[in-house]
């Protein structure tokens, strides 16, 4: 397992340029099973969840290679429905396929994904939809199974508006018969993205970006060529990377549309920014504290929840930091406090106590993002700090400490 060698503090100046979001490609990728002829995917980022998705279209048969940033898939051998623990339990973005393959075969046989570090994550919403469009569905074994003879259109109402649920019933629903509604869909640009791929493959959708999203079911879809948006997380975390080192950064490639709550938090806790015809030029000073509760779309993203504790770790003040979408999305904090920060979690909510200082130490990556938040604490940290199971942020940065290289930052990958 690798891990980073960082040497704070660090200076950041120059530029950088977003990679494509991980959370856009992967139901796009999953999409390619909706038709037999080529997708052609420009600006995919180079991770290792995109790479298990691939692992998982060449399981099911599909044709899957990347040249770059551009992937092609094809999905005319398509011939299997199982999805198997192996690779499920690598990524739990594999459920992504469960629309699809029974819009194709009217089967899927699917591990569950079970829980991870961030929460308990069930897929009963997903379940419950597919169920509602006529799948029979038991588990087993820690399967899903799920069969339907026809795939009709119904009415759908997700409880809790969901990412890869919703995403999942579009894809189901393009090629279901009759009109699918759904209701509380979840809004997020990226879910937004997929429709506008759909779109291009001959899907009629209409309420992209809105809570009720109508498909009327088509034939078939036939294949595009699509670039994916820009990363809005990568984005904000880059953000945090000048306000955390009290530095100025130009950020290139950036999806402006979908970064007003991230862009809203920075000003407030004390970043400056300037539009640029390439993106923006961000800035940062003193940081001030804040108050933050994680919302879906348009709130303030659960994925920036973590990054944002580490710079308001060294605000002038204290923070309250409120997580709504998962339930154990704080395992950054005991490792955050190792390097000095002064925070307390009761419930759902952190409270943040500004520190003058970080001391660098060995600290552990737990998730994703609460790796990015890491990193971001390293870089302003005195001394070094060693961070383990980096393995997590190759999941969903694209070349991360190449990046901050570049900017001047000192860190280092260790290969082990
Ligand atoms: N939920 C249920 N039942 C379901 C589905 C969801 O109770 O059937 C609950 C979840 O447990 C959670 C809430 O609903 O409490 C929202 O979860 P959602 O389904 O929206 O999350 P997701 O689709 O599994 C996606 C992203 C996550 C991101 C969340 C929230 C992808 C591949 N993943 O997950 O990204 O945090 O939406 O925005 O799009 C990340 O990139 O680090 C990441 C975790």
């Amino acid at each position: 397992m690798d891990k980073f060698i960082v040497e704070g503090p660090t200076k950041l100046e120059g530029s950088v340029i977003v990679s494509g979001s991980k959370n856009a490609s992967l139901p796009m990728i999953s999409a390619a099973i909706l038709t037999n002829e080529n997708l052609i995917l420009h600006n995919v980022p180079d991770l290792m969840d995109v790479d298990t998705m691939c692992k998982l279209m060449v399981q099911l048969g599909c044709y899957c290679s990347r040249e770059k940033s551009t992937l092609r898939i094809n999905c005319s051998g398509l011939n299997s429905d199982f999805a198997p623990y192996d690779l499920v339990r690598k990524m739990r973005a594999s459920i992504l396929v469960f629309g699809p393959l029974m819009a194709r075969l009217r089967s899927a046989h699917i591990s569950l994904p079970g829980g991870c570090a961030i929460g308990v994550r069930p897929v009963n919403l997903h379940i419950n939809a597919i169920k509602s469009m006529g799948g029979r569905v038991e588990i087993e074994n820690g399967y899903i199974i799920s069969k339907a003879d026809r795939l009709k259109g119904s009415t759908v109402y997700f409880d809790i508006p969901t990412v890869t649920g919703t995403e999942n019933i579009i894809m189901a629903a393009v090629l279901a018969e009759g009109r699918t509604v759904i209701k509380n869909a979840a809004r997020e640009p990226e879910v937004v993205d997929l429709i506008k791929l759909l779109k291009e493959m001959g899907a009629k959708i209409e309420g992209e970006g809105e809570s009720v999203i109508e498909i009327e079911g088509v034939k078939s879809l036939k294949g595009t060529e699509y670039t994916v948006m820009a990363d809005r997380i990568e984005t904000g975390t880059l953000m945090c990377a000048a306000l955390i080192t009290h530095s100025e950064i130009e950020i290139k490639n950036v999806p402006l549309y979908a970064v007003d709550a991230i862009l809203d938090k920075f000003v407030e806790v004390g970043g400056k920014y300037v539009l640029t015809d390439e993106g923006i030029i961000v800035k940062g000073e003193r940081i001030k504290p804040t108050m933050i509760k994680t919302a879906v779309y348009p709130g303030f993203p659960t994925d920036m929840q973590a990054q944002f504790m580490a710079v308001l770790s060294l605000a002038d003040g204290t923070s309250i930091v409120e997580e709504t979408i998962f339930e154990n999305r704080f395992m950054h904090v005991a490792e955050l406090n190792r390097l000095g920060a002064n925070i307390i979690v009761s419930g759902n909510k952190a409270v943040v106590e500004g520190v003058e200082e970080l001391i660098g130490a060995s600290v552990m990556a737990t998730d994703l993002r609460a790796s990015a938040s890491l990193v971001l604490a390293a870089l302003a940290a005195h001394g070094k700090t060693e961070i383990l199971r980096i393995y997590h942020l190759d999941r969903g940065y694209e070349r991360l400490e190449e990046k901050l290289t570049r900017l001047g930052a000192k860190i280092w990958r260790v290969k082990q």
